[in-house]
């Protein structure tokens, strides 16, 4: 599957410009912080980790099933949607799989980060095309299917074997460190993260 280069394409959804502005930061004080609609979705009292993630789940759910059922797609919408699954993609892959990696779940665990690599690999397809391209709606679609599939292994086969590795207060503290990644990634448009990602699955070592 072949990925565009965003920075040359003006009519992508995602484009980056080739020049930052320079003088940002002595303009004055900070942007206060931005809220998108995905924001409730990653604020939970629960800080059971998996808690967390199924939250997660049912928002992509609902927020992709609009994104399918819309006469056309807005683009602020899709970028929201796709920076709340990045941001569920990252916090699983650097702190929720590397903490649950055990003899029981090590298979499954390796199945997913290949699922994560096959969603990565459509989502960075799309945010190389506008919205309105003939390719958008067939591999939004099928981005859909993908993210229903993997959450329902996840929640089938992965967190009931989690619940026997891990007690709820382990899993209370990994949900809070889940979260304090969540947050940072927020201030970092991280749908841009999936660009560089889409050569191989990632690993099951822990990241800083
Ligand atoms: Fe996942
Ligand atoms: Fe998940």
């Amino acid at each position: 599957m072949q990925v565009r280069d965003l920075r040359r394409d003006p009519r992508a959804v995602d484009c980056v410009p080739l020049h930052r502005p320079h003088n940002r930061s002595h303009t004055g004080p900070a942007p206060p912080r931005p809220h998108g609609p995905w924001r409730s979705a990653l604020v939970t009292l629960h800080m059971d980790a998996i808690d967390l993630l199924e939250s997660q789940h049912r928002q992509l759910e609902k927020q992709f099933s609009a994104l399918k059922k819309a006469d056309a797609v807005r683009p602020e919408d899709f970028k929201a949607a796709s920076d709340l699954l990045v941001t569920h993609i990252t916090i699983e892959e650097q702190r929720f799989y590397p903490a649950v990696q055990a003899g029981r779940t090590e298979d499954i665990l390796l199945e997913s980060l290949e699922e994560h690599l096959s969603l990565k690999r459509v989502l960075a397809d799309m945010l190389a095309l506008a919205s309105d391209d003939p390719q958008f709606g067939p591999k939004l679609h099928v981005l859909a299917e993908q993210l229903e599939h993997h959450h329902k292994e996840e929640e089938d086969h992965l967190f009931p074997k989690v619940k026997k590795v891990l007690d709820t207060k382990a899993r209370e503290k990994l949900g809070a460190d889940m979260q304090a990644l969540a947050d940072e990634l927020e201030h970092r448009a991280p749908r841009k993260l999936v660009l560089d990602q889409t050569e191989t699955a990632a690993t099951l070592e822990p990241k800083a």
